[in-house]
């Protein structure tokens, strides 16, 4: 598979974790539809693909990416957007079973803000600015911004940053929860395949089901999340990997999980 706006590798001591870098250095990894498409094409890939463990996405040292590519939607209709569901097909890169870390170097503005808060753990070097200008171009952000800050920020950091534009750094982002850790930009992408390495250590089966749990914490209510996290918690019993975790622990030895 040869992609045109994304490079694809295979890192870690085990080559378990998958690395998308975004590569369309010239427009700083504007989102123009196909290089969204090849990140997904790559992500089902990966999550397909039995020796990965985790996924690891970034864009380079200036952008992780600054927003969907401007000048390709500039001319849209609305009728256009509604019949071509305009951006919708980005809901798929949600859709990935394995962990998804996202490495953020430079800027993440708009929708490579939005791209980032899909990940399910953001990593930021310490030059890293976030933002959702899209107001400034008037618009609104429509890859998620106003609902995944609001969610992991709350209510008035959601407001200042989509109301005003405002770029924040890394040090906010962490701040506001946003961002869990931030490092020198040159260890980012190097600290997130270590992350990845480290979950890859456990069984995928159960780190499928445990990042399912957590996500639905962000789509219903405590009680009705309670009850999906009680129920895989139980479900986890019928695994294979739940008896050898265990045993393993009680005889004093390293797990050695099937994916089972
Ligand atoms: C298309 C873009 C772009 C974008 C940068 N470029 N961002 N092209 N769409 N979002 C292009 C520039 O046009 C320029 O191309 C080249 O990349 C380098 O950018 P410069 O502006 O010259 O670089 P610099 O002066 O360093 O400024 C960096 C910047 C600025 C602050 C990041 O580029 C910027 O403000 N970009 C737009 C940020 C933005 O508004 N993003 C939100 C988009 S709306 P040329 O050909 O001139 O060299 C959005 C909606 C999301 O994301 C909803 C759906 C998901």
């Amino acid at each position: 598979q040869t992609y045109q706006n994304i490079l694809i590798e295979k890192k870690g001591e085990k080559q378990n974790v998958g690395l998308i870098t975004l590569n369309r250095p010239k427009a700083l990894n504007a989102l123009c539809g196909p290089l969204v498409s090849e990140v997904i094409e790559a992500l089902q890939e990966f999550d397909k693909d039995d020796s990965i463990a985790a996924i690891v996405l970034t864009g380079s040292e200036k952008a992780f990416a600054a927003g969907a590519d401007i000048k390709e939607m500039m001319n849209n209709s609305y009728s256009h957007n509604h019949k071509h569901g305009f951006i919708e097909n980005w809901s798929y890169i949600t859709k990935c079973k394995k962990p998804l870390i996202a490495a953020v170097n430079g800027y993440a503005l708009g929708g490579g803000c939005e791209l980032a808060m899909m990940c399910d753990i953001i990593y930021a070097g310490d030059t890293a600015k976030f933002g959702q200008p899209e107001i400034t171009i008037g618009t609104i952000p429509g890859g998620g911004g106003t609902q995944r800050i609001a969610r992991s920020c709350g209510k008035s950091k959601a407001m200042e940053i989509c109301l005003t534009g405002d770029q924040f750094t890394a040090q906010e982002a962490e701040k506001m929860g946003l961002v869990s850790k931030v490092f020198p930009a040159d260890q980012t992408v190097a600290e997130a395949i270590k992350l990845a390495e480290k979950i890859g250590r456990h069984s995928p089966l159960i780190t499928k089901l445990c990042k399912e749990a957590v996500n639905v914490a962000f789509e219903t209510s405590l009680q009705e999340g309670l009850r999906f996290e009680k129920s895989y918690f139980w479900g986890t019993f019928a695994t294979a990997d739940q008896k050898e975790g265990m045993a393993a622990f009680a005889g004093k030895r390293k797990p050695n999980f099937k994916n089972e």
